[in-house]
């Protein structure tokens, strides 16, 4: 019979930036469900890899002084890149796809020649605000006080020739889709896609961009760049071989399922679709939207620095357990908060006390009171007692719940009921009382025997349910409790007696070791301040110097030492910090400035600065803002560093400099 095929993927990464336990979180969940659908006997493709092109990479590499090209191909195939990463993690994907290889852009120019030519790419002109400066196109909603969202300036009404998408004509499809089929989960964020996008209206979509060159050229127009979301959206069947020579798959595999986060749920669920009911192709089986890992409440950016490194967490407590974790205590749609301490206390709670002190006790007592064989007929027990029949009909009940669970993308609750087995099986050991009954081994060793296979077997379930999340600690629990092949599939999770009844058992080190948390903690710490110091110089560029002004221009800036009296956050922005100054004219001055992501306001109360403060007053987020303080701007490691300029306190406010 032929095997049952599942493909899956992830979203493909953007390499701009070293990957996170974000990103780490949606591989690890997307390779758990490829692996409990191998190990359901299923032939499975597992797909990730990397988003390379647009406008942020391009000027990424243009800051680090390399090609978009070397860029990329660093932070993928580098040391500690993204390929480095999945293989640290124990991620089984069958293939990686770079939208930059040549299959790929071969497919994206005729996906995109095929929409032009039946009619639903139209060439129009995309209008918007533009950024001279940043070089950016803006929508209006986008745009801050009227001003870039990025740096604060004013931005003007421009218009470029593009192409467009025929979004629009498959509104109604694509809200059928939403609303009558399971094709998007979890339900809550069909409500979501229809209220905030469908409802209001779809607009054609802009498909192609000539205000950057970092991608894949439109073949029959070439001063025009596919726009990213074609380019990316088609890797999912670009990879499988759909309209290149590279790959013969798709037939076999498409449709699939996509895994993606929340925030790109909107592109997946209404453009991803529609491109395809144009190529006249399958629609995806499902899209899941899962939730963020948030850190101290709020999201993870590599520009505010805080970010949990996937590296120093595993190679600290161990791959497994680091998977386990984060499958184990996030539920799979929703955000949740990570910190360490929350990782420590699941190690040592459920890892090292619940399932690592089964095995260990029960391979233990194997060892101590039947050198480590339990004497055949050990399984059978003529008058089971309650606890025997409770904890093998917990045992037998497991799979299916856990089936239940795992189809409908909920891990964390698989993994809830596994955990609730193992605990019954360290009640069961209280309960039976081993140690008591090896007081009298003539009388009580079958007893003991019967107790201890009781245990084994229910360890084994666990172990087979488990495998997809750990895959080699669990290898390493079928060693010591001596599971062949047979007693390691799913067949055999839901049967009691595939372990045989003499089986080698033999006590190896601690499947998983207590951690202790404020150790620990500290080590992170310090192994995170490590790894910032240690990290790869970026390419440096040259610091590069500006034109000339005469000396009386320069004399017209009034630079003035001023002080903080105090400093906020400005309510709904993400960037800007308001500042309350003396400059020594006895009335308070206000100046607003972008470096929340460098500082925290309370850290510059009393702090002395510098301001050049006879600027034209500016408004910012409807507040008005009276010069601008001066600080230091370099980049390192191709990010953008700021340093405020201080000065000695003694210096006194309203001091000029000159
Ligand atoms: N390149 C696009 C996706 C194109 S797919 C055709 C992109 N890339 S990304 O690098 O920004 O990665 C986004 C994905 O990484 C999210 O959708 C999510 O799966 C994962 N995560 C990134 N940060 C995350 C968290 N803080 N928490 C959980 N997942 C996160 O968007």
């Amino acid at each position: 019979m032929e095997k049952k095929k599942f493909y899956i993927t992830t979203p493909i990464y953007y390499p701009s930036d070293k990957l996170h336990i974000g990103h780490t979180y949606c591989t690890v969940a997307t390779d758990t469900l490829a692996r409990y659908h191998r190990l359901r006997g299923e032939e499975v493709m597992f797909l990730t890899g990397t988003d390379e092109h647009g406008q942020k990479i391009e000027d990424k590499a243009r800051e680090a002084g390399v090609t978009p090209k070397e860029f990329v191909d660093r932070i993928v195939e580098g040391p500690g890149g993204v390929l480095d990463l999945w293989k640290l993690m124990n991620i089984s994907n069958d293939r990686f796809i770079r939208t930059t290889d040549d299959y790929h852009v071969q497919s994206v120019q005729k996906i995109f020649r095929r929409m032009y030519d039946n009619g639903d790419i139209y060439k129009g002109t995309y209008r918007g605000k533009y950024c001279k400066p940043c070089e950016s196109f803006w929508t209006e909603s986008q745009l801050v006080d009227g001003k870039c969202p990025d740096c604060g300036r004013e931005v003007q009404d421009a218009e470029e020739e593009a192409y467009f998408f025929r979004l629009s004509k498959y509104a109604d499809r694509v809200r059928d889709l939403l609303e009558n089929t399971g094709f998007l989960e979890p339900r809550s964020r069909v409500n979501e896609m229809v209220k905030n996008f469908i409802d209001p209206g779809l607009e054609d979509l802009c498909v192609s961009r000539t205000s950057f060159s970092w991608g894949i050229p439109v073949d029959f127009d070439p001063g025009h760049v596919v726009y990213v979301w074609v380019d990316a959206l088609s890797n999912y069947i670009t990879a499988l071989g759909y309209e290149n020579g590279r790959y013969n798959d798709y037939q076999d595999w498409w449709p699939g399922v996509n895994i993606v986060g929340k925030e790109i749920v909107r592109f997946h669920s209404i453009i991803w679709p529609a491109m395809l009911m144009s190529l006249g192709e399958p629609l995806p089986k499902k899209v899941f939207g899962h939730g963020w890992l948030l850190l101290d409440g709020g999201k993870m950016s590599k520009s505010k620095g805080n970010v949990a490194d996937p590296y120093i967490l595993a190679e600290k407590f161990g791959v497994d357990a680091l998977r386990f974790f984060l499958m184990r205590t996030f539920p799979f749609g929703s955000d949740g908060n990570f910190s360490n301490e929350l990782l420590i206390q699941t190690i040592n709670t459920d890892l090292a006390n619940d399932l690592g002190n089964l095995v260990s006790r029960t391979t233990a007592m194997t060892g101590k009171y039947f050198g480590g064989h339990l004497p055949a007929g050990c399984a059978a027990w003529a008058s089971p007692e309650p606890c025997d029949t409770e904890l093998r009909s917990a045992a037998l009940a497991l799979r299916d719940a856990y089936e239940k669970s795992m189809e409908a993308f909920a891990p964390h609750t698989a993994l809830a009921d596994v955990f609730r087995v193992i605990q019954r099986a360290n009640k069961y050991i209280d309960e039976s009382a081993p140690w008591k009954l090896s007081r009298d081994m003539e009388a009580n060793g079958p007893r003991l025997a019967h107790v201890l296979y009781n245990l084994l077997e229910t360890t084994r379930i666990c172990g087979v349910l488990l495998t997809p999340f750990m895959p080699d600690a669990m290898e390493n629990l079928f060693a010591q409790t001596g599971v062949p092949a047979e007693g390691r599939t799913w067949e055999s999770a839901a049967q009691w007696g595939a372990l045989p009844e003499t089986a080698a058992v033999a006590k190896g080190e601690n499947l998983f070791p207590r951690v202790d948390m404020d150790k620990a903690l500290e080590e992170l710490e310090a192994a995170a301040a490590a790894a910032k110091k240690a990290a790869m110089p970026a390419i440096e560029i040259e610091p590069q110097l500006t034109e000339k002004v005469d000396f009386d221009t320069f004399c017209k800036s009034d630079f003035r030492v001023v002080k903080v009296k105090a400093c906020d956050a400005v309510k709904k922005s993400a960037k800007l910090l308001r500042f309350t100054l003396d400059d020594g004219t006895g009335v308070d001055r206000q100046i607003l400035s972008g470096i929340h992501q460098w500082y925290e306001p309370e850290t510059l109360v009393g702090k002395t600065l510098v301001a050049i403060v006879n600027l034209p007053p500016r408004k910012m987020m409807g507040l008005e803002s009276n010069g601008m303080l001066i600080s230091a701007v370099h980049t390192e490691k191709g990010e953008e560093a700021l340093h405020l300029l201080m000065l000695d306190d003694a210096i006194p406010a309203g001091a000029k400099l000159c």
